[in-house]
């Protein structure tokens, strides 16, 4: 009779497990589904914001940028050109103090056809946006010098070649890592 029991026991609990399992295990399986189905909303919704709301490329590239490293393929390179740019701009100042309008003229040229962009050895979708719009300034100031310089005003001459200074100054003061 105690035999029995146990048996009997042991049966109904046999009989429990064999129902249970399959049930925990096709409970978790319908949950996994459901979470999946869950996420595959939210990436569609994701989706659907992104084209009601348009990122633009443009205000990503302003977030301001300070790593200089990401600026240069190299440093020494850019530096180098930076100082030949420099010299033309020296011999830019000695031609407009001796009023010397065709060395006026030659050097402003000669500044224009430099390129703190192509110095970086970057591509143009590399580079802050600022820092392309400072080399942009830079060259229409460039221009506005070698233009100035045929009309040989002296006082037009100074204001558009303080306003290069400027392009230069502006740059440094964004890129130029303070010594
Ligand atoms: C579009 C940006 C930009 C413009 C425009 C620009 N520079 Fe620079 N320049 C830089 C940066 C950035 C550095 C810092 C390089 C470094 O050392 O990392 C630099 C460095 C220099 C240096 C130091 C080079 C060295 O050996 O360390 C000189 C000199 C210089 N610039 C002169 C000029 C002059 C003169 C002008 C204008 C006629 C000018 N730059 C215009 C970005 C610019």
């Amino acid at each position: 009779m105690e035999e029995d029991r146990s048996t009997k026991g042991f049966w109904i609990i046999f009989a429990m497990i064999f129902i249970l399992v399959p049930l925990f295990m096709f409970s978790r399986e319908a949950k996994r589904k459901r979470d999946k189905k869950a996420e595959e909303e939210v990436v569609s919704y994701e989706e659907n914001a992104k084209e009601l709301i348009p990122i633009e490329e443009d205000d990503i590239m302003a977030i301001p940028e300070r790593e200089n490293d990401a600026l240069y393929a190299s440093v020494s390179k850019f530096r180098m050109h930076m100082k030949s740019l420099s010299d033309y701009d020296d011999e830019l100042a000695i031609s407009i103090e001796r009023q010397n309008w065709d060395d006026i003229g030659k050097y402003a040229m000669l500044l224009k056809s430099t390129s703190p962009l192509l110095f970086t050895g970057k591509r143009e979708t590399e580079l802050p946006r600022e820092f392309i719009m400072l080399d942009t300034a830079f060259h229409f100031q460039s221009l506005a010098v070698a233009e100035a310089s045929q009309s040989k005003e002296m006082v037009k001459m100074n204001i558009e070649y303080e306003k290069l200074q400027k392009t230069c100054d502006d740059c440094h003061e964004r890129f130029k890592e303070k010594e």
